[in-house]
């Protein structure tokens, strides 16, 4: 685990090459400098997610911290936090089955505009499972070979929040053979659908990264459903080897920041019979090139 300590005694310790970095020495509760919080962005924009550990957050605090990074995006399906409808829960009771995000994908790419990253607070884990993983969309795009970079460079995918959200999805598979309502809801707003390019640029860093998810891609556009599956398969392979992967293990008082753009995440559902409650605070992002 490579470390390094600078002047405003902030500890960076990536956790994967070039990949995850858990940053030590801040107390968000008492907020960050400006020296301290240009840290914390380049260190953002560079390993795509971020961790902090024993943080004591009030919803407020956890607001005010978010705030720093741009406007706040108000969830459409996700139940809200008691008195604070900025913060989305997330949140399984141990007589629940599904949990919310137990698959990979990355947050709002259905968005003209889609979310800059999303702020993940533990407030109750339980003592083993229910770790996050996530996987680098940039290793992973740098990482295919140069020709299916070049034909990839030509295409756009469709985006959508219609199968996952939407009343379909609450009348067929997912919802009603699950336990979701309450906790996911408000079919009616499930309208986005968006296209992206497949390759896009970082907005900050302007590095390349790999733009489809398994969550909300449809196809590629101007292609049939069938015809990008076996393409899309491929990348979706490729892109969650576990060389583009880590894993993070919870503690109440844990802190996530991923960004949506260079990154996926995917909570594991390994831990039933047990409570786990998180706040979400996403952050908006910009329209992607
Ligand atoms: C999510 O997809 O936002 C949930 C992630 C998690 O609970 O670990």
């Amino acid at each position: 685990m490579a470390a390094a300590r600078d002047g405003n005694g902030i500890e960076i310790r990536l956790l994967a090459e070039g990949f995850g970095a858990e940053i030590h020495g801040v107390d968000l509760a008492a907020g960050l400098s400006d020296a301290a919080f240009a840290q914390v962005r380049k260190a953002f924009a560079d390993y795509g997610v971020i961790f902090f550990r024993d943080q004591k957050l009030s919803p407020d605090q956890h607001l005010a911290f978010a705030e720093r990074w741009g406007e706040i995006n108000v969830n459409r399906f996700f139940r809200a936090v008691d008195g604070h409808p900025r913060i989305a829960e997330v949140c399984k009771e141990p007589d629940q089955r599904s949990n919310i995000g137990g698959a990979w994908h990355t947050d709002h790419s259905y968005d003209d505009a889609p979310a800059m990253g999303s702020i993940l607070l533990a407030r109750e884990v339980p003592d083993a499972g229910g770790d996050t993983l996530y996987a680098n969309l940039a290793l992973a795009y740098e990482s295919l070979s140069d020709g299916l970079k070049q034909t990839l460079e030509g295409l756009e995918a469709v985006h959508s929040s219609r199968h996952v959200f939407g009343e379909a999805s609450q009348t067929a598979s997912e919802h009603s053979s699950t336990d979701l309502a309450g906790r996911i809801g408000n079919p009616n707003a499930a309208t986005q659908d968006a296209t992206h390019r497949v390759v896009i640029r970082h907005p900050e860093t302007g590095r390349k990264i790999l733009y489809v998810n398994p969550g909300f891609t449809v196809r590629f556009a101007g292609w049939s459903t069938a015809e990008s599956k076996p393409l899309l398969r491929y990348l979706y392979e490729h892109a969650t080897q576990p060389e583009h992967t880590l894993r993070f293990q919870w503690k109440a008082g844990s802190i996530a920041f991923w960004d949506n753009r260079s990154t996926w995440h995917y909570a594991l559902n390994d831990y039933h019979g047990h409570r786990r409650l998180m706040h979400r605070i996403t952050i908006e992002g910009v329209p992607l090139s």
